[in-house]
């Protein structure tokens, strides 16, 4: 960290000026963004420690509460008072070994409050706060101490007070489902929310957008946000429990993971959103070139299409044949990658309450896993290997070291993992301190297996690709599956352009695009039920590969629904990792137009969605490099196209274009427009 450019702004000594706490207020305390736009005010107000944020000159969170209660001791809330601060700044633009963008710039000021108690047990800690140009972070430190050795933490008590009643697009934290995050989306006020997951993405009656959301996520749980008591418009963390009712129990030092709050004038400035990796350490993996992202296929749609299954039997789908030819079709089509689902004995009977029935290393008997990866290896193609665990995790962490090790020999590089259940661990949260340290290990233990991990079922997303860039992607929202199972299942036609803007500000997702065959006739049944298949056009299908960014993308549909289709070129070409990220235009729900330029080439790609409305994009190519030509290679809906009754044809067209050009971008009903913009050599 730099030294402080900022003057030091006395207090009083460390317990010489105690005050009875009720009775004073300290004057502010104040750190500022470089762009001297966001404010983050720290003060005591009748012993409480609070907090207030400020963009432009405008309210965003007004004076919050801050602190903790605690089962085996006193809160931390009442008797507090702020002792010193020191600030710093720091600036510094660090790479990515993969994402939505190489270069990010971590460049921000920093204040370091003092805060101690005036009445016994006398603790004292940390209050951290960064501001950015986009956003702030704040977070508690609690060193060791006489009062505070092992803690049970019964309630973090920040607060969000937000100062205005914006929309909010919300999925709720308290829905007792397998997966509580693969839901629809809710939109409505602020002040109506009940209990909700972050990102929570809000569009502020002034047109600012907030997120509020989390990084950094270490041996603490996911916190949720607690909705306004009455009329108010006060969020409160809310932090996933143990079984028995405690939050977080350990041993101080305790630091707790950064609550974010990015703040945004435009809704282009949202994406690519780079405020939570800022607040992650840096990689601990010196080495990343084994970690690869790539577009992969799989035995897996068949499973949710119910034409093959997991378990074994007549239509078991990961057999040696059956692989083989996955990975033929991959190396034919430059794909890097075959998931292969169904390998491993345990998969028998009722699969979600196998548990303790999987087995890491053990393939069934018409599975030859080493034979697969050798041919494989043979023509540059990797196998993903799947790990369901079905939320097993005592069985998953006894076989770990195994499981990897035996990847490892054989040149596996990428794992899948699953957690299908109610709770983990027999009767644990998905996403409390016990789950959150076991995803943890995973990551910690795949990178030393040199294995990289696409999550299921897992935590949000905290930025821990940072520090750990084999953490690669996740699902953690309803992603294609939904699709293929029934009428009660689809997703509608606006949920990726909502998706986009709220789970996609955690990070990339595994969502798995590129269903042609939206009828699903590979079933042979009758799914002329509109909802009982992708609500898409072919052509959207296409363009959720630049709009949904994971380094690790599907092509999700069976191999041979994509033959004879000129289209699947698209899905061919389109690149996996970016140089750069730029919002071309959007409304949350209705549509998005994303532009990113490969990384390494001078090449770039478009992806536009819509919901149910046709709708046109008048967009300029202003960020191509000047004075270069390129082709546009145009997917657009073909005449007629809406997803309801028409979801099929796609226009393919070639048009030469510069960084003067304006594109036309019309999109149907349901549907949207996938663009390659490559140099002319
Ligand atoms: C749910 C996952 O999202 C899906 O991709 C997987 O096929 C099944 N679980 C089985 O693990």
């Amino acid at each position: 960290m730099n030294a402080s450019p900022f003057a030091r702004r006395s207090a009083c000594a460390l317990l010489l000026c105690a005050l009875p706490a009720a009775s004073y207020s300290q004057s502010p305390f104040r750190v500022t963004s470089p762009d001297g736009r966001n404010i983050v005010t720290v003060n005591v107000r009748q012993g409480a420690l609070v907090y207030s944020v400020t963009r432009n000159g405008d309210n965003v969170v007004l004076p919050s509460r801050l602190g903790f209660t605690f089962r085996n001791a006193p809160p931390l809330r009442d008797s507090l008072r702020i002792a010193s601060e020191t600030h710093s700044s720091f600036d510094e633009t660090w790479t990515q070994p993969w994402g939505e963008v190489a270069r990010v710039r971590d460049h921000h000021n920093e204040m370091r409050v003092e805060v101690a108690e005036t009445t016994a047990p006398n603790r004292h800690f940390t209050f951290a706060v960064r501001a950015f140009d986009d956003g702030i972070g704040f977070r508690y430190e609690l060193p060791a101490q006489p009062g505070i050795t092992d803690y049970e933490i019964s309630d973090e008590l920040t607060e969000f007070a937000l100062a205005d009643n914006g929309r909010a697009w919300w999925i709720a934290s308290n829905r007792p489902r397998l997966d509580r995050s693969e839901q629809l989306f809710s939109e409505g006020p602020v002040s109506t929310l009940d209990s909700v997951q972050t990102p929570l993405t809000m569009e502020m009656t002034n047109g600012t957008y907030v997120v509020i959301h989390e990084a950094n996520l270490v041996d603490y749980p996911r916190m949720f946000l607690a909705g306004p008591r009455m009329e108010s418009r006060t969020l409160r963390a809310a932090l996933a429990p143990w079984a028995d009712g405690v939050k977080v129990r350990g041993h101080t030092p305790l630091v707790t993971p950064w609550r974010t709050i990015q703040i945004a004038d435009r809704i282009e400035d949202l994406h690519p959103q780079v405020l939570t990796l800022n607040l992650n350490p840096p990689s601990k993996i010196a080495d990343t070139r084994w970690i690869t992202p790539q577009k992969y296929v799989g035995i897996w749609w068949g499973m949710h299409l119910n034409t093959m299954t997991w378990s074994s039997g007549p239509k078991h789908g990961a057999t040696t044949e059956n692989t083989r030819r996955y990975i033929d079709f991959a190396a034919a089509n430059g794909f890097k990658g075959v998931l292969v689902e169904g390998w491993n004995l345990g998969w028998d009977g009722n699969w979600i309450s196998n548990q303790n029935a999987f087995s890491f290393t053990q393939s069934y008997p018409d599975y030859d896993l080493p034979a697969l990866t050798a041919y494989g290896k043979s023509k540059g193609v990797g196998i993903i290997a799947h790990n369901e665990t079905s939320g097993g995790i005592a069985n998953y962490e006894r076989q770990l070291d195994d499981a990897f090790r035996l990847y490892q020999s054989l040149g596996i590089h990428n794992i899948k993992t699953g957690y299908v259940a109610d709770t983990v661990g027999g009767g644990q949260s998905h996403y409390g301190q016990f789950a959150v340290r076991h995803h943890r290990k995973v990551i910690e233990t795949a990178a030393k297996y040199g294995i990289a991990v696409d999550a299921h079922e897992p935590i949000h997303d905290t930025g821990e690709r940072r520090t750990w860039p084999n953490m690669m992607s996740r699902e953690g929202a309803r992603g294609q599956e939904y699709n293929a199972w029934g009428a009660e299942g689809g997703n509608p036609p606006e949920h990726e352009s909502i998706l986009f803007f709220t789970r996609m500000l955690g990070g990339p997702m595994d969502f798995t695009p590129g269903i042609l065959d939206v009828y699903l006739k590979a079933t042979g049944a009758p799914h002329s039920l509109e909802e009982a298949r992708p609500r898409t056009t072919v052509a959207k299908q296409l363009a959720l590969y630049v709009v949904l960014y994971s380094p690790l993308q599907m092509a999700a549909d069976l191999p041979e629904n994509y033959a004879g289709r000129p289209e699947f070129q698209f899905i061919r070409d389109v690149a996996v990792d970016w140089d750069t990220t730029r919002v071309l235009g959007g409304r949350i729900g209705e549509y998005v137009a994303v532009a990113r330029k490969t990384r390494d080439k001078d090449e770039w790609f478009i992806g536009a969605i819509t919901n149910a409305s046709a709708r046109s994009l008048d967009v300029a190519l202003d960020f191509l490099p000047r004075g270069r030509s390129y082709v546009a290679e145009v997917y657009a809906d073909g005449p007629g196209a809406n997803w309801r009754t028409n979801p099929l044809p796609v226009a393919i067209s070639r048009r030469t274009v510069t960084s003067a050009s304006r594109m036309e971008i019309a999109m149907a009903p349901g549907g949207g427009q996938a663009i390659r913009i490559r140099a002319v050599p």
